[in-house]
């Protein structure tokens, strides 16, 4: 068993779409065992986007994550970072497989619906961010 941190970002939450995408998620045979409701703080956001400091789209990203309430979530199943990475599709929704969350919802390459952790290293820091270790019961 592994877990992933996930995000719904505000492009999707405003579209009211939270509970298509956890359909998609359990779907995929990952279990939601935390999540939560919050409207991030430019603090909060520039904290989870660090690695992208340095990227032209930094502020523009931060910008993006604060504007609507996102869903943050633990994921867990069998390979869970690469199983959400896959239902996730790619970055960019134009280039997304069929039956992804990315292709049947983003709306773009900034507003992509949803946030998976990359590397199991970055999940454990990630989830660290925004829940304590018994908010996740699996
Ligand atoms: P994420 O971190 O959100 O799961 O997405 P990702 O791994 O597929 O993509 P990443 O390269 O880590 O980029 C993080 C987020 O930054 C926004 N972005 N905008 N305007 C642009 O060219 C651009 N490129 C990336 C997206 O919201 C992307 O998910
Ligand atoms: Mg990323």
């Amino acid at each position: 068993m592994e877990r992933t941190f996930s995000i719904i970002k505000p492009d999707a939450t405003k579209r009211n779409l939270t509970g298509a995408i956890n359909a998609m998620i359990e779907g995929a045979g990952l279990r939601i065992v935390a999540q939560k409701r919050v409207h991030m703080t430019q603090v909060q956001a520039e904290r989870f986007y660090a690695v992208h400091a340095e990227r032209p789209f930094f502020g523009e990203l931060v910008e993006f994550m604060m504007s609507e309430p996102v869903v943050v979530q633990v994921l867990e199943g069998d390979d869970a970072v690469a199983r959400y990475r896959k239902v996730m599709g790619a970055t960019n929704p134009a280039e997304a497989d069929e039956g992804t969350i990315r292709k049947a919802h983003a709306e773009s390459i900034g507003e992509n619906s949803v946030h998976g952790s990359d590397s199991t290293e970055n999940a454990a820091l990630e989830i660290a961010q925004w829940f304590s270790e018994a908010e996740s019961v699996g």
